[in-house]
């Protein structure tokens, strides 16, 4: 009696752990960005320092953009328009002062990761830029999405709606 319950049991038990062993095979999908479908690349905390930038008011931010191997060769050659492939990460953290040395500015809290990938053929209308937003590592709203291409365009169309020019 005991091992007719018991036989129907560990089969159900076995189930249940292939079940959680495929669930955990499974890749993860990535937080991508609304609209645009960006993700978080990665390895870019490794990637090549193309320059910093500092936020005094209201956002006080440090900050620097990072760029993979396309867009370092793309500075190095001044190819604009940037080619298919370029991404660029800026990384961004509340400024401090140092504990160990005041007049010294450090990085505090992380704050944002943001992201464009360059696309032509996906983001014809955004200047073949495809753009995200990470807090934490999740995608902000659509609403913060919808100002991205606005403002890069506004004011740096001429370089291919890129800000940051590489720090020699
Ligand atoms: C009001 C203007 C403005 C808006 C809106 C804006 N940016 Fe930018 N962005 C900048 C400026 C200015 C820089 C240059 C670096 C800096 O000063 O932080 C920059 C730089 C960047 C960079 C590094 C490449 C570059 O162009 O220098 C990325 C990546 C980026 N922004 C992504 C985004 C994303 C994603 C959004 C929307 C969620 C966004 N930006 C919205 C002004 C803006």
């Amino acid at each position: 009696m005991r091992l007719r319950l018991l036989v129907p049991a560990a089969l159900v038990l076995s189930g249940i752990a292939l079940a959680a062993a495929a669930a955990l095979a499974q890749p993860t999908p990535r937080p991508a960005s609304p609209i645009f479908g960006v993700t978080i690349p990665d390895g870019y905390r490794s990637w090549h320092l193309i320059a910093p930038a500092l936020e005094a008011e209201p956002l006080n931010e440090l900050r620097a953009v990072v760029g993979n191997d396309i867009a370092v060769k793309a500075y190095a050659r001044g190819t604009l328009p940037f080619p298919d492939g370029t991404v660029l990460v800026k990384l961004a953290w509340k400024h401090v002062p140092s504990p160990e040395f005041e007049p010294a500015t450090v990085p505090g809290r992380a704050t944002t990761v943001q992201v464009m990938v360059k696309d032509a053929m996906r983001y014809p209308e955004t200047g073949g830029w495809g753009f995200g937003r990470f807090v934490n590592g999740e995608p902000v709203d659509e609403a913060q999405h919808q100002t991205c291409f606005a403002c890069h365009e506004a004011r740096v169309k001429e370089r291919d709606f890129v800000f940051t020019r590489y720090a020699r």
